[in-house]
């Protein structure tokens, strides 16, 4: 198994020897990482798992965030109609109703074979007994620290009791986050969603102006859709559905380049980049028409996956040419701090399979603790279109189909995957990275079919990311020589950017001709273990 964290991937690996299964694993880790990977695992976030049991059923758990009741379309503009800066990123507006707890929980009752205890307890003894901070996330913790002082649950949850921040090395302990596991271990769901818990929640939001309240927590459910199944030259996609927009765009895009001999053309060719921007262009501008919530919108899955539609929709490609994004929406914000998802991917050894993709949105989401709970909240309403074309905190824009509207999902790119070749799982993968996630995990799933690489080498290789707006390619710095930029150039993708941070972290797992091997994205911390891991720091 392999995540972004040594501990959260220890909690896994332990689970599988003890005899549980993929979903118990993943269950496991999903609340160990809420404890040792603040920035994205979560309580207080939401997820979606893509399940593939040995015997070939499939299964999609959404727990993505609900708008809370009294959200309104136009809750973050003002009076002329402007969207008000950080209302939906930086404030209690911005915390969508929590779905992870409910999701785990509904997942380990369905597939898992383990009792609540035994998956919840290790995060427990984590959170009360502390762990040793690494410099990775003591300075991620700093870079925050300015901004948790706002908050003083926040500002106490994450630095010492003077007030100075955490050093590596450190023991990082977390008493309330230790109870609030508790009474999720102990009463399940109402752990969460009633009782103590809920009400330091309500209680939150009434003291910042939030909107969350107890009846929307009592009312929160996950739900189980039908994953959405595509095949690339000869294997089978399994992915998210709306509401995310992740497995749609997967399937699309390769749709559009299964014509085309990418391995022929090579990896990190000038020829293949330019196919694969150019899918990206057109599968990207469908997302801001078309998807949304579908328990509000009718989105049209069906045709949006269609073989025959994705010839279509490449008709006017050029081989030669970059085509023009249109000019719909406002310029691109880039966004101000690095969009923080997390992914988790499990095998088990009789071919269960789960690809878990969790996320507070940006990198400790509001930064709000919910004061008494230990946990941060999310900022996830950011993900929906505040305004008709007006750029959230990923430059993505959005029109009706992802309007804000009470109890709606917001629309994610979240895209936890399977692949299955001959009846048998071959890869778990998925990313973080806010609207770079659809296209990082694309591009570990073409490295293996395309390219024929290792999942080491699938998953460690440069990436480059295009939404169709803004009309710009970003490039991983150093991940591509300077000619083949050049011939990008000439064919017309003159606007192009050095990423800031490394495209996504797509912690994967596939199956080889010795075994299962893990690998956590060298990007970042994190930890493959298992039989045959790699990877593991
Ligand atoms: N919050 C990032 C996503 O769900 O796409």
């Amino acid at each position: 198994m392999a995540s972004r964290s040594q501990l959260a991937s220890i909690v896994g690996s332990a689970t599988l020897r003890r005899g549980g299964n993929a979903v118990d694993a993943a269950v496991a880790v999903g609340f160990a990482l809420a404890v040792t990977h603040p920035s994205a695992g979560n309580l207080g976030g939401g997820g979606f798992m893509v399940i593939r049991m040995a015997d070939g059923t499939i299964a999609a758990n959404d727990h993505r965030e609900k708008a809370p009741t009294g959200a309104t379309r136009e809750m973050y503009q003002d009076a002329d109609g402007e969207v008000v800066r950080g209302l939906s990123t930086a404030s209690h507006l911005a915390v969508g109703v929590p779905g992870t707890v409910d999701g785990l929980l509904s997942a380990l009752e369905k597939y898992g074979t383990m009792s609540r205890r035994e998956v919840v307890q290790p995060a427990i003894n984590i959170a009360r007994r502390g762990f040793v901070l690494s410099r990775d996330l003591a300075e991620s913790l700093a870079s925050v620290h300015a901004k948790f002082a706002k908050y003083p649950a926040s500002a106490k949850q994450f630095a010492n009791k003077d007030g100075t921040p955490y050093e590596p090395g450190d023991v990082f302990r977390q008493g309330d986050l230790g109870a609030t596991l508790e009474r999720i271990r102990r009463d399940g769901r109402a752990g969460f969603y009633e009782g103590k818990t809920a009400n330091l929640i309500v209680a939150e939001m009434q003291r910042g102006g939030g909107l969350i309240s107890a009846a929307d927590l009592a009312e929160y459910h996950s739900v189980w859709r039908e994953p959405i199944v595509g095949s690339y030259r000869g294997h089978e996609i399994v992915s998210m559905p709306p509401p995310s927009s992740g497995g749609v765009l997967l399937v699309q895009m390769l749709n559009m380049l299964e014509a085309y001999d990418l391995g022929a053309m090579g990896f990190g060719s000038a020829d293949a980049i330019h196919h694969v921007i150019e899918a990206e262009r057109r599968a990207y501008a469908d997302r801001a028409e078309h998807m949304g919530d579908p328990d509000f919108y009718p989105v049209p899955v069906a045709m949006l996956i269609d073989k025959s539609y994705a010839r279509q929709r490449f008709l006017d490609f050029d081989p030669e040419r970059a085509s023009q994004s249109s000019d719909i929406g406002a310029g691109a914000i880039p966004p101000a701090e690095s969009p923080d998802t997390t992914h988790v991917s499990v095998i088990d050894q009789d071919g269960n399979a789960v690809a878990y993709t969790t996320t507070l949105n940006l990198s400790y989401g509001s930064k709000i603790v919910a004061q008494g709970t230990g946990f941060l909240l999310n900022n996830e309403m950011d993900d929906f279109s505040s305004k008709d074309n007006t750029p959230n905190a990923y430059g993505l824009i959005g029109r009706e189909a992802n309007a804000i509207q009470p109890g709606k999902r917001m629309l994610s790119s979240m895209t936890p995957t399977l692949v299955v070749k001959d009846g048998e799982i071959l890869l778990a993968t998925g990313s973080p990275g806010g609207s770079t996630i659809i296209t990082t995990t694309m591009q570990v799933i073409m490295n293996v079919i395309d390219h024929g690489m290792s999942v080491s080498d699938a998953v460690g290789r440069p990436r480059f990311h295009h939404q169709w707006q803004p009309d710009r390619v970003i490039f991983e710095a150093l991940g591509f020589s300077p000619d083949t930029l050049a011939v990008l150039q000439t064919r017309g993708h003159v606007n192009q950017v050095r990423a800031r941070f490394g495209l996504g972290d797509a912690n994967s797992v596939m199956r080889t001709k010795e075994g299962f091997r893990g690998m956590a994205d060298p990007r970042n911390e994190g930890g493959a273990i298992g039989v045959n891991s790699m990877g593991t720091r």
